[in-house]
């Protein structure tokens, strides 16, 4: 297998080409402007680097199926662009307060807060335009598959609403089971939803498409496990955002709960989980495997 650096690299590259293209200054039918500095907002906080993890999910859980790639590039792209409306509006002063993400100023700092707010906002909607768009070629019953559970992992079952316990577990915290329920939601359900969707796209049997919502929840849950590892024991260079900021804001994390050992036990455990889920896929998975890996061990 290609360096899995290398593979994710790439992903990166061609994605962020992808959103770079649908972030211009093209007005699309049914549109009436595109405001320059909303979309420098919209285009600073997509393409300002990231590693594109949850399209490359989407498109490694597709590739199982051999299903169109370039259809999953595409949803790929949408479900990117609501991770990135929520990094901007996680950093705002009235959520995490942050100032830096992916080594450079927080949309809030290069622009404003109301700024910020609505590039977010036209991201979240952008994505729905990006996979309901008719140049997108997809059979109707499975692009609605897609957009719902887009939506659904997205938004009050899903993102948001583990951002708003998120916020909650600041002042009232909640138990271990609290914090998981926390945490699959606020990023694992994105990350699921990646993995799942390679499954729609593909028409995949609903054992295969269950089979592989549950590998997204397991890899969801260790990429927020890792990433409050990362909090703790990695500095703000490496990640690109100010480390040590999750016991300054008192927030409720398996780590400040258990400590970083634990956490690496568990990651361990998750990774045994997803091999597990893997298995009937034989070697077709072995990108997917080197994912779950790179996921417990990332280093930002
Ligand atoms: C950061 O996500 C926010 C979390 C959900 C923990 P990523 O670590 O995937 O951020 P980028 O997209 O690579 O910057
Ligand atoms: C982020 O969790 C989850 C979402 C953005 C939905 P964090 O607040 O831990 O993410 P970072 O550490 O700021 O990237
Ligand atoms: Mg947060
Ligand atoms: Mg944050
Ligand atoms: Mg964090």
């Amino acid at each position: 297998m290609e360096d899995f650096t290398n593979l994710l690299a790439r992903n990166a590259r061609q994605i962020g080409e992808m959103l770079d293209a649908k972030l211009s200054n093209h007005i699309e039918s049914g549109e009436i402007a595109r405001p320059p500095r909303l979309l420098a907002a919209m285009r600073h906080g997509v393409l300002n680097g990231g590693k594109r993890l949850r399209p490359f999910l989407v498109i490694e859980t597709a590739r199982l199926f051999d299903a169109n790639i370039e259809a999953a590039q595409c949803v790929g792209a949408a479900l990117e662009a609501i991770h990135c409306y929520s990094l901007i509006h996680d950093d705002l002063p009235a959520m995490d307060n942050d100032d830096l993400r992916r080594g450079k100023p927080t949309v809030h700092k290069a622009f404003d807060e109301a700024t910020a707010i609505l590039a977010g906002d036209a991201l979240l909607t952008i994505a729905f335009d990006f996979l309901s768009d008719d140049k997108l070629e997809l059979d109707a019953k499975i692009r609605l598959q897609l957009i719902n559970g887009l939506a659904r992992s997205a938004g009050l079952g899903g993102m948001v609403g583990g951002q708003v316990l998120d916020l909650e577990a600041e002042t009232k915290k909640p138990d271990e089971s609290g914090i998981i329920t926390l945490e699959a939601m606020k990023t694992g359900a994105l990350i699921r939803y990646a993995c799942e969707a390679g499954a729609i796209l593909s028409n995949a049997t609903r054992e295969d498409r269950e089979r592989l919502s549950e590998f997204g929840a397991a890899i969801g849950l260790a990429f927020q496990l890792a990433d409050d590892v990362l909090d703790v024991t990695a500095d703000t260079e490496a990640l690109g955002k100010t480390a040590g900021k999750d016991i300054a804001a008192n927030k409720a994390t398996l780590v400040a709960l258990h400590g970083v050992e634990w956490a690496k036990h568990q990651l361990e455990g998750l990774m045994e989980q997803a091999d597990s889920l893997l298995e009937p896929f034989g070697n077709k998975a072995d990108i997917l495997r080197a994912t779950a890996r790179f996921v417990i061990e990332r280093k930002n």
